[in-house]
């Protein structure tokens, strides 16, 4: 234990050598000061001569004698503390005290201890399966305190999404798609959304018509709809011919009842003639694999708890 103590936290030798030096010289000095203030000062017979100042309690001549003897004691006991301190503890110089104590130590203790309490938790968020995080209530509200401090701000308190901007995680309805490798993604590397707008391919007529086409799809009532070419032409290389999306390009689905932005027909609109381009950030370098992991669960947890409903 003692050969392995760290001293990273105490001077360098050189540094070391001057303030032991400068300690122990004070410490004299301040010994051999009230040394000769009770005990040398008599010598010098001061008191005993002709002294013309005033004169209290008969013999008590102003500047001449002492102070109390008490303290004198205490004086001598704080030095005594003083010296004895430096010779347990660090203090003077290098010299690591007779206890062996050292801040770097007390760290590494504590650390030992951080990871005896925790590491066992790594490993089990690590390996085990994210039915057995799920089922964990101390794991759970450890992931929903992660959400709520780096998530929240965009996708709700809950997860529940926020101002059809930011999507509703708790739905079955994935965008990038609902695995755990797919959520574990787009917390890790973010998710950049791309759909240019159409207006100046389609025009204001052909953005009409293909809102309209795709409010139909929705209700599923687009048979024969006049905007079934054009939607085939431009859109169902990403969206699908059915509309059912396709989540390797974050293109969502058109036919299930979940908007990203709003299911009016003026958001559907805009979507198709000005974009959308959402932005996720990537969490890969903010968050470690164990807040990355407890995540994964607590997502995957609402869209199951969705899809049971
Ligand atoms: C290059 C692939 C691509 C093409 C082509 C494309 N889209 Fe998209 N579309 C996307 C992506 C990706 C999103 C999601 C954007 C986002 O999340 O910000 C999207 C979003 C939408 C939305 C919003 C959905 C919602 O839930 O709010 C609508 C509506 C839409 N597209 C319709 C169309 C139509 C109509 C066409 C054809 C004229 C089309 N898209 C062509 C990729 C595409
Ligand atoms: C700055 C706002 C912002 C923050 C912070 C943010 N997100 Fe997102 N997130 C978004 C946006 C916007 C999208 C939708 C991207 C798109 O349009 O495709 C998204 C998409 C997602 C998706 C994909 C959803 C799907 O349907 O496939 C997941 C999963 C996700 N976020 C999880 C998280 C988690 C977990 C955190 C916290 C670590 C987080 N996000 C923090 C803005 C944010």
């Amino acid at each position: 234990m003692q050969t392995t103590m760290p001293t990273a936290d105490l001077p360098g030798d050189f540094w070391a050598g001057w303030i032991a030096v400068l300690t122990v010289g004070s410490l004299i000095g301040l010994g051999w000061l009230v040394y000769s203030i009770y005990f040398a000062a008599n010598g010098s017979g001061k008191a005993e001569d002709g002294h013309e100042g005033p004169v209290w309690d008969g013999n008590l001549r102003e500047g001449a004698q002492p102070p109390p003897m008490w303290w004198f004691w205490l004086l001598f006991a704080s030095l005594a503390i003083s010296v004895l301190y430096l010779m347990l503890y660090p203090g003077l110089g290098s010299h690591a005290g007779a206890l062996q104590w050292s801040q770097g130590g007390r760290l590494s203790d504590s650390m030992a201890e951080f990871e005896a309490k925790f590491g066992g938790l790594r490993q089990l968020v690590a390996e085990g399966s994210l039915e057995t995080l799920r089922a964990d209530p101390e794991l759970i509200r450890s992931a929903r305190s992660i959400f709520h401090r780096h998530c929240a701000a965009c996708h709700g308190d809950e997860g529940q999404g926020q101002a059809q901007r930011f999507p509703n995680l708790t739905d079955a309805e994935w965008q990038w798609g609902g695995s755990a490798a797919a959520i574990e993604q787009s917390i890790r590397q973010g998710r950049t959304a791309v759909m240019v707008g159409w207006l100046p391919v389609l025009g204001d007529a052909g953005v009409k018509q293909v809102t309209d086409y795709v409010r139909q799809l929705q209700e599923g009532s687009a048979a024969g709809h006049p905007g079934q070419v054009r939607y085939g032409q431009f859109c169902a290389a990403c969206h699908a011919p059915d509309g059912a999306g396709n989540p390797i390009l974050g293109a969502p689905s058109l036919i299930d009842q979940v908007t990203l932005y709003g299911d009016s027909i003026d958001a559907i609109e805009y979507s198709i003639a000005i974009g959308r381009t959402g932005l996720m950030p990537a969490f890969g370098e903010r968050l470690d694999n164990t807040q990355i992991r407890l995540l994964v669960a607590y997502l995957t947890r609402a869209g199951e708890v969705k899809r049971e409903s």
